[in-house]
């Protein structure tokens, strides 16, 4: 497509390594609009690592950056933002993405998203547990939040550009 999209932001939600980087990435060229991912603008906000924020920090104070950064994010202009895992699972900014943005759900089978996360992985709730173990148990906490978001999209086959193209139909 050639003209930039001119819609609402499009806000990729779902659990870890569900794609929402990459996805996210792929996507916003194509609708020629910027990308943000907001684990990154948490770092560089707080000049640490996501990592660092839990160890030295602890969640709440990571989850309340988190709210902050996706609240400033929220400011109409067309772009996609990946969110990490839990964002749209906290209240407030649940109810902000839903009311602001176009809220899609990617979704994948915990198995695939255990497979996906690399062995050695640097999130804080990965770490030192088994992935499949973890994920399985989000999944069932998580996936009735997720499942408030506007559009539900599938990244279980890949590749990327797969959930890319059912993105784009779906948005029309
Ligand atoms: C989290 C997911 C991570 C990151 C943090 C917490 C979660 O983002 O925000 O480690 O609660 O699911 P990704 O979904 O990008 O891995």
């Amino acid at each position: 497509s050639h003209s930039p999209w001119t819609g609402r932001p499009i806000v990729l939600v779902g659990l870890m390594g569900v794609g929402k980087s990459t996805v996210g990435r792929r996507l916003a060229i194509r609708l020629a609009v910027p990308f943000v991912d907001a684990d990154h603008e948490i770092e560089s906000a707080a000049g640490m690592t996501v990592a660092e924020i839990f160890e030295r920090f602890g969640e709440p104070y990571f989850r309340d950056g988190e709210r902050r950064v996706i609240g400033r994010l929220m400011d109409g202009a067309p772009k996609v933002i990946a969110t990490g895992g839990g964002a749209f699972i906290d209240e407030t900014t649940r109810a902000l993405i839903l009311d602001q943005s176009t809220a899609i759900w990617l979704n994948a089978h915990p198995d695939v998203l255990a497979e996906r996360v690399r062995r050695r992985d640097t999130r804080p709730l990965l770490r030192g547990r088994d992935p499949r173990r973890v994920l399985a148990d989000l999944a069932v906490a998580r996936d009735p939040f997720y499942a408030q978001a506007h559009i539900h999209v599938s990244s279980q086959r890949g590749p990327h550009e797969t959930t890319v193209a059912a993105i784009l139909k779906a948005i029309g």
